[in-house]
């Protein structure tokens, strides 16, 4: 069972079962600004101009976020929609070259959390303007793997940096592009240590197997091992990130909708589309 002080988790067809509903545990475990107040003021926004939608997914190591993206990617491109995916960091050629340094650069053992934080929203900053805002005034669908809750999740509580100065940082790169909808896919810590475990110090092409590389990927692929600096921290790191997650779900319930991870792919990708059907007729094509 999952212990995370969350809103009721999407489970099954209309079950959601909430693991833990009391604001009690919630007032241990985050500080009462965080509790009830979104990142940035407003829970779920959709700027007037933007004709697409935007979509973000988060979570920690293998919480299935690629596969899900995949399989919503392939269900709206049947529906005959236009559908984008990105991820982050990455997603332009310049926001890949700054993933491999964040991530596999032999230099970036010696990385402070501040550069690291300021390199995670260049790469965003060039994504936004490059890809994402063109996308959303063309009226396409934008599924991105990571957005700024990742940086709140790993930045602000994994490596305890001030969230206040992260939500400066985070205003700058973004502007007024925020996604309408995240889905947090969550796995208790054992299974995405596990899965960090499992990754063999082979080489790759920072994309596994079975996984369609995403937009902006320039080739040639520099050839890296799976694992990086990040997944390199310890438990107490990957604790606090949950924790992180945990504090934006129940900051913005109306945006972020929490999905238990271990129900079987299919019943994920039910809830994902349950909650993303209703949007797309809001949204404009052409
Ligand atoms: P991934 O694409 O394999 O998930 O790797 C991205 C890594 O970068 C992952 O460990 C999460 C981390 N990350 C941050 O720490 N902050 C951020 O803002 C983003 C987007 C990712």
């Amino acid at each position: 069972m999952l212990l995370f002080p969350f809103p009721p988790l999407e489970r099954g067809a209309d079950q959601s079962v909430r693991f833990l509903t009391t604001s009690l545990l919630s007032s241990a475990l985050f500080p009462i600004r965080w509790r009830r107040r979104s990142i940035f003021g407003s829970d779920c926004a959709k700027p007037r101009e933007m004709k697409g939608l935007f979509i973000t997914f988060e979570g920690t190591e293998g919480s299935g976020k690629s596969t899900q993206i995949q399989l919503l990617a392939e269900r709206l491109r049947a529906a005959g929609r236009i559908v984008r995916v990105l991820r982050e960091p990455g997603g332009t050629p310049i926001g890949e070259e700054v993933r491999h340094i964040l991530k596999h650069s032999e230099q970036s053992h010696a990385m402070t959390a501040e550069a690291e934080l300021l390199l995670m929203n260049a790469s965003r900053a060039q994504l936004v303007r490059e890809v994402i805002r063109p996308a959303l005034a063309a009226g396409d669908l934008v599924l991105c793997d990571r957005f700024y809750d990742s940086t709140i999740a790993y930045q602000g509580y994994g490596r305890q940096l001030d969230l206040n100065v992260l939500r400066t940082i985070i205003e700058f790169a973004v502007g007024a592009t925020r996604p309408s909808l995240t889905f947090l896919l969550l796995v208790p810590i054992e299974v995405s240590e596990a899965r960090r475990r499992a990754r063999q110090p082979e080489m790759s092409n920072d994309v596994p197997p079975g996984e369609t590389k995403p937009e902006g990927h320039t080739p040639p692929v520099i050839r890296e091992p799976w694992r990086d600096r990040i997944e390199e921290a310890g438990r107490d790191f990957f604790q606090r990130v949950e924790d992180g997650y945990g504090a934006i779900a129940l900051a913005e319930p109306r945006r972020v909708l929490a999905i238990d991870s271990t129900q079987p792919v299919e019943a994920v990708a039910a809830a994902i589309w349950r909650r993303v059907e209703p949007l797309l007729e809001q949204t404009k094509t052409g």
